[in-house]
């Protein structure tokens, strides 16, 4: 397997390729270079996933290395009100939590189609599925990731390729942290909102991404599966 992993160098990405690492070639991005060769992948690239010109790299890199398993995990935050946003942060978001999944998908379906197997995962969050306040443009980003797995798994169904998304709650990482810092609400106020108290750890979402590549999750196509502590059903 040669798999990919976007947002590798830290989070939920630094645990997925670290737990990923034993089943194939591990190809690593972000835009910490330093992070990325801890990792000890097969190879890296650098790419600011909003750079069109180094996300186009990307792509080639891709098809190069013959990928079969695309992690689509790096994202970015933003929480403001939709009436006090601008429209170079509108781009941003959009760049880097949408566009950018999806051209890295049409890069690396062509070699998945030519070899009839594949395996896609997009993370979306919990706040794609079930919305968050002030951050909007987030939320939007993730249900994007939702419809966009659903579409794609349906057209790539025939060709042996599964599209997923995970929706993580709350995660201990450092985007988990500028989330909670940012809202109006404090780490207690929110632990008790959450069903089992508890943030999600990078590894439940690293150990469910590595069931879905597995022979035993052939099954599971189109799917948006919430890894959320219980937050998505209720208080
Ligand atoms: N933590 C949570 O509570 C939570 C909840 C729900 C969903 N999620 C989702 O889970 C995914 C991973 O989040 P995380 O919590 O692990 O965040 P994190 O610790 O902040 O890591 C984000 C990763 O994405 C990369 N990245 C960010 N912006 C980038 C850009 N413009 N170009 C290239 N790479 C970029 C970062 O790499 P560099 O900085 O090195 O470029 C880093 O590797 C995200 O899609 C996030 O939306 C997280």
């Amino acid at each position: 397997m040669n798999i990919l992993i976007t947002g590798a160098s830290k989070g939920i990405g630094r645990a997925i390729a670290q737990e990923l690492k034993k089943l194939g070639n591990i190809y690593v991005t972000a835009r910490n270079e330093k992070a990325l060769q801890e990792l000890r992948p097969a190879d890296y690239f650098l790419c600011d996933l909003s750079n069109e010109y180094e996300l186009s790299k990307l792509g080639d890199f891709i098809a190069d290395k013959k990928i079969d398993v695309l992690v689509n995990n790096a994202g970015e935050y933003i929480y403001s009100d939709i009436d006090k946003t601008t429209i170079n942060k509108l781009n941003h978001i959009i760049a880097v939590n949408l566009k950018a999944p999806i051209y890295l998908m049409n890069k690396a379906i062509p070699y998945m189609k030519g070899k009839k197997w594949g395996r896609i995962i997009n993370i979306g969050s919990i706040s794609g599925v079930m919305g968050e306040a002030h951050a909007s443009l987030y939320s939007a980003t993730k249900a994007g990731l939702i419809g966009l797995s659903k579409a794609s798994g349906l057209e790539l169904a025939e060709y042996g390729i599964t599209v997923n998304t995970i929706n993580p709650g709350w995660v201990d990482t450092e985007l988990g942290k500028c989330s909670i810092n940012e809202s109006e609400f404090s780490e207690k106020e929110i632990l008790e909102c959450i069903p089992q108290r508890r943030f999600v750890e990078p590894k439940e979402v690293a150990g469910l991404v590595k069931y879905l590549i597995s022979e035993e999750a052939k099954g599971i196509t189109g799917q948006s599966i919430n890894l959320c502590a219980g937050l998505s059903v209720g208080i």
